[in-house]
């Protein structure tokens, strides 16, 4: 078994980040500038924002935290992005979600320019990734590639699962995975919560995604030997044991699983750190304007 780790492809590919922020601040003298917008107190909302702004920060980016109270109405947050759009100092403007149940999320998403799209939530970026054409690609399933590409992992012809069907990862994570690209070349299965017998299909697979939010849902006897295992699993649980309060779980049995594995994220370490990655890659595209 080897690790696919996450800390480690992050390091190396943010150092390349920030040489290629390094360049746009000297040829136009400005940084590329992200925004995220987050609204309310939600616990794991607010992990991951404040990485991702301290994450700009590292890789010599702007990065600006518009914030609102859950009470926040959706005609508020409406004309916020559209100001967000209009400002051309911003490269990248984000959403975190999910947002409160009186706000629909699709039509916020909807409201972003998909030129500054850079969580590639917006159906133009998804129609675009579906056709294979220069899109902003969602940053899991982005970062989920690089890592895969990072360890030279083949995927030609090999059967890939991808267990859950969300919007954020599973979806656009086999649209990637079936494409002509590499990482690609797939035949792929999505498997998600109306599936019968998950594990007969799980254990066909040479390739494994886990996006399914369930603690441990894969188990060792669901595994064929050999196979490449990503697990997007975040599930926090309170603990007193850590500084943070809490402790984070995959959806794998990593300690069974991993010894039946050619390859394996860890949680933590492992896919999480990949996200951030996907995010600041695609920022750099819109400022460099590579993909509109
Ligand atoms: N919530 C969980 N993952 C994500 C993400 O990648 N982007 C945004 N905007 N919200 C999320």
């Amino acid at each position: 078994m080897q690790l696919l780790d996450g800390k480690y492809v992050s390091e190396k590919l943010k150092v390349e980040i920030a040489e290629e922020a390094a360049k746009i601040l000297q040829k136009t003298g400005r940084q590329p500038h992200l925004v995220a917008v987050l609204v309310g107190h939600d616990g794991g909302s607010e992990t991951y924002v404040a990485s991702k702004m301290k994450n700009c920060e590292k890789v010599g980016f702007k990065s600006t935290l518009v914030r609102y109270e859950d009470d926040v109405t959706e005609d508020e947050l409406l004309k916020k992005v559209e100001e967000l759009n209009a400002d051309a100092d911003i490269d990248g403007i984000i959403v975190q979600l999910p947002l409160p149940k009186h706000i629909d999320p699709e039509k916020v998403t909807e409201r972003i320019d998909h030129r500054k799209d850079v969580d590639g939530f917006h159906p133009v970026n998804l129609g675009r990734m579906q056709r294979n054409l220069p899109s902003f690609i969602p940053a899991t399933p982005y970062g989920i590639t690089l890592m895969l590409k990072e360890y030279g992992i083949d995927t030609v012809g090999k059967h890939c699962v991808v267990v859950g069907r969300s919007n954020i990862v599973g979806s656009p994570m086999s649209i990637l995975m079936a494409r002509n690209t590499t990482p690609g070349n797939c035949t792929v299965t999505i498997c998600h919560s109306r599936t019968p017998d998950i594990k007969s299909i799980t254990l066909q697979a040479d390739i494994l995604i886990v996006a399914i939010g369930k603690k441990n849902f894969i188990t060792a006897d669901m595994v064929k030997d050999g196979v490449v295992v990503v697990d997007v699993g975040m599930n926090r649980e309170t603990s007193a044991l850590t500084k943070s309060g809490y402790k984070l779980y995959g959806d794998v049995d990593f300690e069974n699983v991993a010894p039946k594995s050619s390859w394996i994220t860890p949680v933590p370490g492992g896919v999480g750190l990949m996200t951030i990655i996907g995010l600041l890659k695609n920022t750099l595209a819109s400022a460099n304007k590579e993909v509109y």
